[in-house]
């Protein structure tokens, strides 16, 4: 990913978490602004080669992508997306550890667009 799509993620991130620091949240949202600071903390982690703590936050993500997967109905799209997401960031978990930044940045693609679909499948209903 070059630089500056870095940085423009960046700041589209934290513009969409700056409208839920106020107020109580549904567990949801709970859940997905602690996805959205497990992100910001792989991005910026890329950004500095630093592997390990890059490893951390992706098996955070993992787990919780596992957890909310499995609480989801068999088979259902809040399941599948879910688990697709869990995927990659098991995967981006691997790049961290072989510090094969060319597979984190290809996986963390994957976990946006785990984010995206399920995001863009409920503005649908
Ligand atoms: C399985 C479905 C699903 C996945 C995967 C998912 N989200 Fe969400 N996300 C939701 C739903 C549903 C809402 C709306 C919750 C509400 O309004 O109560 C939401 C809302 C959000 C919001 C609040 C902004 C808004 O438009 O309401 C943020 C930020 C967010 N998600 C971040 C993420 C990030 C980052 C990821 C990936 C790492 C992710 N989400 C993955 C279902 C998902």
């Amino acid at each position: 990913m070059k630089k500056s799509a870095v940085v423009l993620l960046v700041v589209v991130l934290f513009i969409a978490m700056a409208g839920f620091s106020h107020g109580r949240l549904s567990p949801v949202l709970q859940i997905m602004l602690a996805r959205l600071g497990w992100i910001q903390s792989i991005v910026t982690e890329l950004s500095m080669s630093n592997f390990e703590g890059l490893k951390n936050h992706a098996d955070l993500l993992a787990a919780d992508a596992q957890k909310a997967g499995e609480g989801a109905p068999a088979e259902s799209p809040p399941q599948n997306f879910n688990y697709k997401l869990r995927d990659a960031a098991r995967a981006m978990s691997d790049g961290a550890s072989k510090k094969d930044g060319a597979m984190v940045v290809k996986q963390f693609g994957e976990a946006i667009s785990a984010c995206y679909a399920c995001h863009a499948a409920g503005r649908d209903k």
